[in-house]
């Protein structure tokens, strides 16, 4: 694409706050029109960016406004739909995790965009916060020899119990599979990016909370490549944080030649040595900022990929794999077995 990419935004809820501010850092688009059902939060949003087009329809956006691409900021049941609608139009498209509710649906809105010869990512943005990149850029350089074990364990923040559970995104009480496919998918991602591809899931599963429907403790244990595993537990059961302490993890990464931690409280990345000798690589003093960041980078990385052509960080395919072992996990959990990935 010579000029800057058109871009349409769909769906102004929640997490669009994020979207709109990336574009705008974005030099290879600019987001021309926002729509939403509800007309109220689209014109919100617009006025808030500066966005002079709002729709309640998507295909009337597409079809009005020639957009090169589509940012799909909705849920994950309505994704296929709209991804679909794109693909037919011939528009590139973003769209946010968890891609679909199945593995096959998710397979078959690859294909789709493929056939209709369309770029397709998935707005996997985990990957781009600061520590997970310098995490991974600290393995490459050799800093912990080579890397055996990654345990990532959620901030303990209990969701309400009663409604609303959780005053952003109140529809967590009806979701049927929770703190995983919602969150924990955040982590399985970047475990890949930095201990590669995921050969089994173990995982053990629970509902605490008895206003929601689906779990909101996990414990989810990978192997990758048959060399590393990851321990990743999440709960949004209980509150065992001191207060205004950050949401985010703490997360070790253990090599043989030492150990990697990002420790969320003191909004640093250390390295210990053996025997306990320890240095600051980076700090993160504004958490808000490298999340920002984070949306930055990654649709910036799809406007870029998009205009010159050259390949996503987190394509759709790619993240196939980290959606199979989402639902590998919930398979484990039901199961009480370790599941292969490659057998989702
Ligand atoms: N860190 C992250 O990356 C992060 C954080 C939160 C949520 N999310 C993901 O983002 C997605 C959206 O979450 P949210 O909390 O913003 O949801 P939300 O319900 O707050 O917002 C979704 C919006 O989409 C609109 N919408 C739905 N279908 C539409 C359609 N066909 N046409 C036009 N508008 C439509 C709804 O009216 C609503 O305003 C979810 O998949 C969630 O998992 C990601």
């Amino acid at each position: 694409v010579p000029g800057k990419l058109r871009v349409g935004l769909i769906g102004c809820g929640y997490i669009s706050f994020q979207h709109g501010p990336a574009w705008r850092a974005s030099e290879d688009a600019e987001l021309v029109a926002v729509c939403d059902q509800d007309e109220g939060r689209a014109g919100a949003r617009a006025a808030e960016w500066g966005v002079g087009a709002v729709y309640r329809d998507a295909a009337e956006m597409i079809e009005r406004e020639r957009l090169d691409a589509i940012d799909v900021v909705t849920r994950p049941q309505t994704h296929t739909a709209l991804v679909g609608l794109g693909a037919s139009r011939g528009v590139h498209l973003l769209c946010q995790k968890p891609l679909a509710p199945t593995l096959d649906g998710a397979r078959a809105m690859v294909e789709t965009c493929e056939r209709a010869g369309v770029r397709f990512m998935v707005a996997e943005m985990w990957r781009h916060l600061p520590w997970w990149r310098d995490l991974r850029g600290q393995v490459e350089a050799g800093a912990i020899g080579e890397p055996y074990h990654l345990r990532v364990v959620g901030a303990r923040r209990a969701m309400r119990r009663e409604a609303p559970v959780n005053e952003n995104q109140p529809y967590f009480a009806a979701m049927p599979k929770l703190i995983v496919y919602e969150m924990m998918i955040h982590w399985i991602d970047p475990a890949r990016y930095v201990l590669g591809e995921v050969e089994t899931v173990y995982a053990r599963m629970r509902r605490v909370n008895p206003a929601i429907v689906g779990e909101d403790w996990a414990l989810v244990v990978l192997t990758h490549a048959g060399r590393a595993t990851s321990q990743l537990d999440g709960s949004w059961a209980n509150d065992a944080e001191p207060p205004g302490a950050t949401r985010e993890g703490d997360v070790v990464l253990e090599g043989t030649e030492g150990v990697l931690h990002f420790a969320p409280h003191e909004r640093e990345l250390r390295v210990v040595k053996l025997g306990g000798e320890t240095s600051v690589l980076a700090r993160y003093p504004e958490m808000a900022e490298s999340f920002q960041r984070a949306f930055d980078g990654c649709i910036g990385d799809f406007a870029n990929a998009v205009r010159t052509g050259r390949a996503f960080e987190s394509s759709a395919e790619d993240n196939l794999k980290t959606l199979g072992a989402t639902f590998a996990a919930y398979e484990s959990a039901r199961t009480g077995e370790v599941v292969r990935a490659e057998s989702m």
